[in-house]
């Protein structure tokens, strides 16, 4: 394991710039008191007690936190149930009418769901699930694309306690069924297909050929978006129709009470293996997380419309667009396509059309933006935005400035949120009436967070140092265990740094302080926000009839941040073509999926490795970036890494 490469590091700790909120932004925002960091500091418990009243709960804890490290309870003994809070409440108050969710589909159309017409979908939904013999505890696997449904699935679980593990409509039909069968689903949510760049996505096709080998899968509920322009086939007695089941059930529906350590969902995410890891989320403390820092983080007003534009099969969208803003009855954007449909303008079309006043994006998407230029938002007046956001990866200063100047027309203020999908909520980020801001840093630990900077051995860095991110109290939105597998769970996040979870994130302390982080330490990508683990798309490459052997990286990549690079050997007698290339590529989206198809591949006789056979990947990143070679003297056979090199000269 090692930090990632220093480019640019002493350029990035000498970023000067630095933005304070400006004086009417500080006066209305609903945190302008920097004591709060102190305060939670002192009483972290007390701090996350108070946030957790503006819940409803069905019956009070009796201690906040039990901890006996690394298992954490939050809110012990407490019942209450998410739905109620995201949905039932604000059904019966006076947001009654308000929208909850404001939805746009890829070809124009729209939807706006009042909070009290999604109580009433969410109640018809969760009575069908009932229907089918979904009970509490069961696990329910939703694949579909970006419409209100798959929020309105979600929520129906938590009304009866079956936990979601939602499936992000990308991935392919392997990598369904494998997070399928690991959760032992009972049930499928998906669709006949999403609208994605004009095409459609063929998710009830893909999910049909994930369930050749799901022996847990009994029924399967299929929502109808696309219609006649697509061509499905529904299996009698276990493919049922969303309309033909909803039309029949009741919209009343009592919510469960709930456990405040009950499962509420499984997500899966890369690690540093090939078998993706089923993170678990538990309902109070989850929740207390996502609705506390969706309300200071994004400075949530009543009257806001506030839209994140992240995919709901990724935390970002469980927790910031689906359960923070409806927690706090915001009103959330939706939106089930991509940026250039049916042009490049499309992002800032909607800000205008809805007048959306938060705007929570990603890194890759600033920077595709930058690369399309200019005139794109500047056809739009941008005039209802108040503050933007981003998420996913580090974002550089340039990208930062540029969403500072363009989109924020420099007014807005910017929140870097610096969080994993098994944190569960942000924990590195500014509060935008409190902290001045710097291009390219995720700034300080929110409130109730304690992270710190270590090195190899554990020992804290001061101003100036870089080492490895690590939060050193628990918080109440932390992963609780690695579905089916808690060994893996202590091993992989708390045995390095016992006591203390490890992020996997090298990060850097400037001399205020502040947090500049520097991307993942061990084996796993980041492409364009997405986590892919190096050792997943190796294990697709190999699984090729052509491929004796494969080592993936991550190189360096200006949109994507990583696009990812194969070094490949190939078995006896086959013979390397561009043609093979290109079958490979295609071998790795069948397996995972289109987020993870090798930007290049590249043929070698060999891979560099140590004398204990392990490849060094850190050599083959030197290679594919052009750098000076890093430490070679592990290498068993130095003359395979000079050769590789040459011949990356001539061909990459
Ligand atoms: O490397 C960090 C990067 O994304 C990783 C977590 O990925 P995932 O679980 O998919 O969740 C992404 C959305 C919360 C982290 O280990 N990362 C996320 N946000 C930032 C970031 N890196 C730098 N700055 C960020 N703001």
């Amino acid at each position: 394991m090692s930090l990632p490469s220093e480019k640019n590091l002493s350029a990035l700790l000498d970023e000067r710039r630095t933005f304070p909120p400006a004086e009417e932004f500080r006066r209305r925002a609903n945190w302008n008191d920097p004591a709060i960091y102190d305060r939670a500091a002192k009483d972290p418990e007390g701090f996350w007690a108070e946030e957790a009243k503006h819940l409803d709960w069905f019956a009070p804890w009796q201690k906040v936190l039990e901890w006996d490290a690394p298992w954490a309870k939050w809110f012990v003994g407490a019942k209450l149930n998410v739905t109620y809070n995201c949905v039932d409440r604000h059904a019966h108050s006076a947001r009654r009418n308000k929208a909850a969710i404001v939805w746009e589909g890829e070809p124009g159309d729209s939807r706006v769901l009042t909070f009290d017409m999604l109580e009433r979908e969410v109640n018809r939904f969760a009575n069908t699930l009932k229907s089918l013999g979904v009970v509490k505890g069961d696990r329910i696997a939703i694949y579909m694309g970006m419409v209100p449904e798959l929020a309105i699935a979600m929520l129906a679980c938590a009304k009866i306690g079956a936990a979601h593990s939602v499936v992000f409509g990308g991935f392919s039909a392997e990598a369904l069924r494998e997070r399928i069968n690991d959760a032992k689903a009972k049930v499928l949510i998906t669709a006949d297909g999403s609208w994605r760049r004009g095409n459609v996505v063929p998710l009830k096709a893909s999910a049909d050929e994930a369930l050749t080998e799901t022996p847990s899968i009994e029924k399967v509920v299929v929502l109808k978006r696309i219609g006649k322009a697509v061509q499905i086939s529904m299996k009698p007695g276990r493919d049922l129709w969303w309309h033909d089941l909803v039309a029949n059930a009741s919209d009343e529906c009592a919510a469960e009470p709930m456990d405040a350590e009950d499962m509420l969902f499984i997500l899966y995410t890369s690690g540093t293996t090939g078998k993706p890891k089923g993170i678990v989320h538990t309902t109070a403390g989850y929740l207390v997380g996502a609705s506390t820092t969706h309300r200071y983080v994004f400075d949530i007003k009543e009257d806001d419309v506030y839209w994140c534009t992240a995919d709901i099969g990724w935390v970002t969208g469980h927790t910031y667009i689906v359960y923070g803003p409806l927690a706090n009855g915001a009103t959330v954007l939706m939106y089930e396509g991509t940026p250039d449909v049916p042009d490049r303008g499309r992002f800032w079309a909607i800000v205008d059309k809805y007048g959306v006043n938060i705007l929570y994006t990603a890194p890759t998407a600033i920077r595709t933006f930058m690369r399309w230029g200019k005139e794109w938002p500047a056809k739009y007046k941008l005039s209802s935005l108040r503050l933007i956001g981003t998420v996913g990866e580090p974002i550089n200063p340039e990208a930062w400035m540029w969403y500072h100047e363009t989109i924020g027309h420099q007014r807005c203020p910017i929140v870097d949120t610096w969080w994993q999908t098994e944190t569960g909520c942000a924990m590195i980020s500014p509060l935008p009436g409190i902290t001045a801001t710097k291009p390219g840093s995720a700034t300080r630990p929110l409130p109730g967070i304690a992270a710190e900077v270590v090195d190899a051995e554990g020992k804290p860095v001061g101003p100036g140092g870089g080492g490895y991110l690590v939060l050193s109290k628990p918080w109440p939105a932390m992963l609780r265990t690695i579905y089916g597998d808690p060994e893996r769970y202590v091993q992989n996040y708390w045995s390095r740094y016992p006591g203390k979870y490890f992020t996997g994130d090298g990060c850097k302390i400037d001399a205020d302080g502040y947090l500049w982080l520097l991307g993942r330490v061990d084996d796993v990508m980041n492409v364009a926000g997405h986590r892919i683990s190096t050792f997943e798309v190796e294990s697709a490459m190999v699984d090729h009839a052509s491929v004796a052997e494969a080592a993936v990286i991550g190189k360096t990549h200006e949109v994507k941040g990583q696009a990812i690079s194969a070094f490949v050997t190939l078995k006896e007698g086959v013979h390397a073509s561009d043609a093979l290339k290109e079958e490979l590529k295609q071998h790795v989206v069948m397996k995972i999926g289109a987020i993870a198809k090798p930007d290049d591949i590249f043929f070698t006789s060999e891979l560099p490795k140590t004398r204990s056979a392990k490849i060094m990947r850190r050599l083959l990143r030197d290679i594919a970036e052009g750098r000076v070679l890093g430490d070679t003297t592990t290498l068993a056979d130095s003359t395979v890494l000079a050769k590789l090199k040459e011949q990356y000269k001539d061909e990459g």
